[in-house]
């Protein structure tokens, strides 16, 4: 039996990298999982026989497109257990470079993205006593310059999310929050190939991760063998912020 089978879980910007990474664990390890990503051109798009793993377009900055994935996810899969708040923007830059609309963008679907997410949830979380996994980054540990917007918008992720552990506590609902260090996808290799070399040789496990291995972390938080973990922070980065 998966570690998820009976789960019905919605992970946000799923459409590559840690969140596909995401998705398709979850599905493997038994859960009905409703992906999400901007990225997706349809608004639901079967991507298996049996049903178990729906893609559908979601952007997390709005809040009526939340409405419709909640709509989705109750009717096509009949409750909610489990909601990944995973996607995110990165753009480079200091405070000297980066432009208000640098930070609002930042602002909009990293932090209001996650808040919005865990209220969308919560009516539904309160009756099936779920769980969040909300994706902060080892950039909210300590100063990380050349990411202004980004690391703001992160460590407001890990304050939203131990407020939201503490008061929806006495709902049943458990709040957990990841920090991955240096990952490979996309948004890492965005960075450019010297700082990712400069990176790596600073990790004590002497490489960069891989998004399964986020994946394999979260998918234990968000099953019923972390019921005891609420307001938690978990943080995945070879060692690099010890
Ligand atoms: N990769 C790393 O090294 C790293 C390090 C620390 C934290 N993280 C965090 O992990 C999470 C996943 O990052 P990743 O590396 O897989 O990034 P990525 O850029 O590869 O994937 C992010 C996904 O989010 C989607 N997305 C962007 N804006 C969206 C929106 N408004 N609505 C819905 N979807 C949207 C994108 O389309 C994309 O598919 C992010 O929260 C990121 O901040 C990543």
């Amino acid at each position: 039996m998966g570690l998820l089978e009976g789960k019905v879980a919605i992970v946000t910007g799923a459409g590559r990298g840690i969140g596909a990474a995401e998705a398709r664990l979850f599905s493997e390890e038994g859960a009905l999982v409703l992906a999400t990503d901007i990225q997706f051109r349809s608004n639901l798009q079967e991507i298996d026989t049996a049903s178990s793993l729906l893609m559908m377009h979601h952007d997390v900055s709005e809040s009526e497109s939340w409405k419709i994935v909640v709509d989705i996810a109750c009717s096509h899969f009949g409750k909610i257990d489990i909601l990944v708040n995973n996607a995110a923007i990165a753009r480079y830059g200091t405070l000297f470079d980066q432009s208000q609309q640098d930070l609002e963008n930042h602002f909009r679907v990293n932090q209001l993205g996650t808040f919005l997410g865990m209220k969308a949830v919560v009516p539904s979380l309160a009756k099936t006593k779920g769980c969040i996994v909300n994706t902060s980054s080892i950039a909210a540990l300590r100063a990380t310059p050349g990411v202004f917007g980004y690391a703001g918008s992160k460590w407001a992720v890990r304050g939203m999310s131990k407020n939201a552990a503490v008061e929806l506590a006495p709902l049943g609902i458990r709040v957990n929050t990841v920090l991955p260090g240096m990952i490979d996808t996309q948004m890492m290799r965005d960075a450019g190939e010297e700082a990712a070399a400069q990176y790596e040789q600073l990790v004590p496990c002497g490489r960069i991760g891989t998004p399964e291995e986020v994946a394999r972390v979260v998918a234990f938080l968000v099953s019923d063998r972390a019921s005891y973990i609420t307001g938690a922070e978990f943080k995945i980065d070879g060692g690099l912020y010890t």
